[in-house]
């Protein structure tokens, strides 16, 4: 069993690659921002208490999407492997992830951290936001708002999993094709 983390920043292209790469390696892909947009557009009292957090560009309390990642994990047993897209986003739901994939006798093999520089992030997330109806797209405070969130709480992951050796980092700019086989080739080491 092979488990991944798509890492980077908002914008970075995370869910565009997750499409392709549960496509090729039948991944069980796991989006909580994805799971969060459901869970808002079903009005549940997770969505009503999540959107508060999500229009304003922040993250979502721990506690909220560790449950809901527990859940998903546990409906998923024949999966042959998880792609994680914007999860984990602090440390400490990188040791709860960590906590759960060593209850089922497995673990992370590799983040694959996308790199795409702030000015292309807030280009392609403005750009996206003039289709998206997603109301974290809508303007540029927002969209800064997300990156320092990021900044602050979210690339603690990453040194969290330098720890153990698991970090490769990837340009993020270019064609996504290209980025696409950059990905496949380090996926493929760990095969
Ligand atoms: P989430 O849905 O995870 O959003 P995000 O991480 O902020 O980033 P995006 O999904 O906007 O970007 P992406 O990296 O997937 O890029 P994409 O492929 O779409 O989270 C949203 C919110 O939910 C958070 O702010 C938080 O409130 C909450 N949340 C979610 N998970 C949470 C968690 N674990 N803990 C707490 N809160 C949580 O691409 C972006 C655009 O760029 C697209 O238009 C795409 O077409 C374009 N593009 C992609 N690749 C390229 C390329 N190579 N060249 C040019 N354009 C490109
Ligand atoms: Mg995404």
């Amino acid at each position: 069993m092979i488990n991944i983390i798509l890492f980077g920043p908002p914008g970075s292209g995370k869910g565009t690659q997750s499409e392709k790469l549960i496509e090729k390696y039948k991944f069980k892909h796991i989006s909580t921002g994805d799971l969060l947009r459901s869970e808002i557009a079903a009005k549940t009292s997770l969505g009503i208490e999540a959107k508060n957090f999500m229009d304003k560009g922040q993250l979502v309390p721990d506690e909220v999407v560790i449950g809901m990642i527990s859940h998903v994990l546990e409906a998923n047993p024949q999966a042959k492997g998880f792609l994680f897209d914007g999860f984990p986003r602090t440390k400490a739901q990188s040791e709860a992830l960590d906590k759960l994939l060593h209850e089922k006798h497995t673990e992370i093999s590799l983040v694959l951290a996308l790199t795409v520089s702030e000015d292309e992030l807030v280009k392609r997330l403005l750009n996206r936001g003039l289709t998206s109806g997603r109301s974290d797209d809508v303007n540029e405070e927002i969209i800064r708002a997300r990156i320092i969130e990021y900044e602050n709480k979210t690339m603690a992951v990453a040194d969290y999993y330098k720890q153990f050796n698991k970090v490769i980092a990837i340009k993020g700019e270019g064609s996504v094709n290209d980025i696409f086989n950059l990905l496949c080739k380090e996926i493929d080491n760990k095969l």
